[in-house]
Formats: C-alpha cells, structure tokens, sequence
C-alpha cells in the first residue's frame, strides 16, 4: 500500500472477469490488466487520498453466474461501478442488474455492436472498427471467397451477420458457416475442416473463442496446414490463445485490433515494462487487456473530477474524456459510450509474434450501429509500416 494515502475508505470497484474456464485464456489477461492498473492508480495516491480497492470474483467462465455476481457486488459489497465481461453473453447477463440500479458498467472488449446502454462505457472495438478493416485487408490480400466458423452464441453469429454485410457488399460471398460449442474439442472441427476443404473460401473468418481457438487452429494445421495460402482471419484471437496454441499452429493467420504486444509507442514500452515487473517476463498481454488497463484509469480520471461514484456525475465527466493509452489517444465518444480506437491488422510471423501490417495514423470514431458504411472510409490514409508512408 502506498505510503501517500490518507486512512479514507477505499473507493470499491467490482471486478468480473474468470480466471477459471473456457475463456479465463483471455480474461486472464483483463484480470492482470485492471488489478496493475488499480495498483498503479493507488501507487500515485489514490483518488482524493482514497485507493482503489478491486473486489474480484471469478464467474468461472458460466455466463449466468456473471449475472449473480454483479448481483452480490451491488447487494453484499456495496460495489456501484464494475468491469468486467469477454462474451457478449456474460455482458448480456450483467447489463439488466446495472440498468436496474444505474450503476456504471465498464466493458473491456470487442463486441458485434448494435447495443447502447447509459449505464455502459464501451472500451473495445466496435465492427466499423475491427469487422470492416479486416475484411477489407483479407478482401485484398486473399480473395473473395470467405467461410465463417464461430462459436455458439450471440457474439459470433452477430459479428457473422454483420461481416456477411460487409462482404457481400464489397462484392465478395459467403460459401460456408459453422458454429460449434464453446467447449468445442478437436473432433468437433474434424467435419467443419472436412466441408471448408471441400469448399476451397479464400479465407477463413473465425469467431471461435477461449481455448477453443487454440484446438481449431492446432486442428486447422494437422488438416490444412499453416495460415500461409488460406489464412484464417479473427478479432478473438489475440496474443494469449496464439501463445497457448504455440507459434506453428498460429504462423501466417490474422487479427485485427486496437492493439498488440509488440506496438513501438512510448505509453506501450511504459506499460509493458510494468505489466512484465508485476507478472513475468513471459506473460502476455492483449488487446482486451489493454482496454481494462486504459478503462481504469479512465475511471480513476472521472472519479478524481466526479468526486463521488454516482453513475450520472461520472458518465458526464467520462463522456469525451480522452486518454494516452498503450495503442495510443483513445476517447469515449460523447454520442454513444464507446470508444474512439486505432486500428491495426497483424499477421503472426514463424516465431509466434504479431507484425502490424497495416494501421490508421488515427482513431476511428466508433459506429455501433454501421450507420456509415464504412469499407470505403478506412481506405484513407491507411499506412504500411515497414514501408514509406505517404506524404
Ligand atoms: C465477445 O463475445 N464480445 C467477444
């Protein structure tokens, strides 16, 4: 505890991300991400001589106990602000329990869009700002030819819907779509392998989630080989299931992101340095990761201005507050709660590390609803690193 903070009652915040289950592989990283961030927040000296005390429960990756939790932190823990959730189906559980006590709900993680909640602060990407670069990339890069393997739940079948939209209307089609269990093992993907054979897509889109992403890729390669000729192209693939599968399984396939680990901006090497301090050289961080940690001290911000946890003085105050996070500027757009976020497309190279092969030199105002069509929009001002910009 830091030696600055004066004996006043900690300001709680309650934390739901599992650490135990299907996708503790990625809330993992979220947990790790939200707890350095308290620390770092109480290391400075709390907000208003107060510490942020974290009340961490692990729902174990059953989407109905995040529901029951975010309960218990309301009613038991007298918790008013939460972060937490990967799946939009643990979201989907917590946003009634917040609603109805207008309590303040940080969501770390990319979601299919389509959803606005006051009681919301939306930190990860939304599909103008992941979906539509990604196909455009793939489109380009691969062919027009796509097949969809997703998970069983909301978020796939949504983020499906929506990139079938988006390719159909950049002139490519949909030749397959299969969904599996969230626990799906290995057998599962032998049929699913078997038909996108048959099929011969250019590309494969994949909504697969958890650990699950690491016996479909590991199955992919024993079937089809590596990401090389037809890659398979994903936002819920990231840095931790990549190192779980290991760098052969992973070689030649693509995510797209806000952020990955290797990023050469000043606030990401700060960052990496203290995440590597507190847990270990060898432990990952990701995307969603990084959305806690910016989410935080975003909150942390907002509470020093708010003074208070009351829902409506903070979202006032969140609301256009901007932050130099890890990826870069970010800034919660005042129109809808989500988040202005970069965006970047990287290919995992033999050696099981990201390289960004594409990036936009700004943040892209988040469009929930698609309002835009955007596929054309993210062709300006695309930069290649490695090669020259232009001027
Ligand atoms: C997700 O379910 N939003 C990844």
């Amino acid at each position: 505890m830091s030696r600055d903070i004066q004996s006043g009652k900690p300001w709680r915040l309650g934390v739901l991300f599992s650490q135990t289950g299907t996708t503790a592989v990625i809330e993992r990283t979220q947990l790790r991400a939200t707890l350095l961030a308290i620390e770092e927040v109480n290391e400075a000296g709390g907000v208003d001589g107060r510490e942020i005390e974290p009340v961490v429960y692990d729902p174990g990756s059953v989407m109905e106990r995040y529901g029951e939790l975010a309960e218990r932190l309301f009613t038991e823990d007298d918790v008013e602000v939460i972060i937490g959730c990967y799946t939009s189906s643990s979201r989907k559980e917590v946003l009634p329990v917040v609603e109805r006590r207008n309590a303040l709900f940080f969501y770390p993680t990319l979601y299919e869009g389509f959803e606005y909640s006051p009681n919301v602060i939306y930190g990860g990407a939304a599909p103008n700002q992941n979906s539509v670069p990604l196909a455009r990339y793939l489109m380009e890069n691969f062919g027009e030819r796509f097949c969809f393997v997703g998970s069983d739940y909301i978020y796939p079948r949504e983020s499906n819907r929506v990139m079938r939209n988006i390719v159909r209307q950049a002139g490519g089609e949909v030749v397959g779509e299969f969904y599996t269990e969230l626990d799906a093992g290995a057998d599962d993907f032998q049929p699913i392998l078997a038909e996108i054979e048959r099929l011969r897509p250019d590309v494969i889109f994949s909504t697969v989630v958890g650990d699950a992403t690491v016996r479909f890729y590991q199955s992919y390669l024993a079937y089809a080989g590596d990401g090389t000729s037809v890659p398979i192209g994903s936002l819920t693939t990231s840095e931790s299931e990549v190192a779980a599968m290991g760098a052969e399984a992973a070689a030649g396939h693509i995510t797209a992101a806000p952020y990955f680990q290797n990023l050469e901006t000043e606030a990401n090497r700060a960052f990496l340095k203290r995440f590597r301090a507190r847990y270990g050289d060898d432990t990952v961080v990701t995307s969603c990761g990084e959305a806690s940690y910016f989410q935080v001290h975003m909150f942390a911000n907002a509470l020093r201005m708010a003074g208070s946890t009351d829902t409506d003085r903070l979202r006032d105050v969140l609301r256009g507050s901007e932050f130099e996070a890890p990826q870069g500027r970010v800034k919660i757009d005042p129109d809808n709660n989500h988040t202005y976020l970069h965006s970047r497309i990287a290919r995992v190279d033999r050696t099981g590390q990201y390289v960004v092969e594409r990036e936009l030199p700004r943040a892209i105002k988040p469009d929930p609803y698609l309002v835009v069509p955007a596929l054309n929009d993210w062709s300006v001002d695309i930069t290649h690193p490695g090669r020259r910009r232009r001027s």
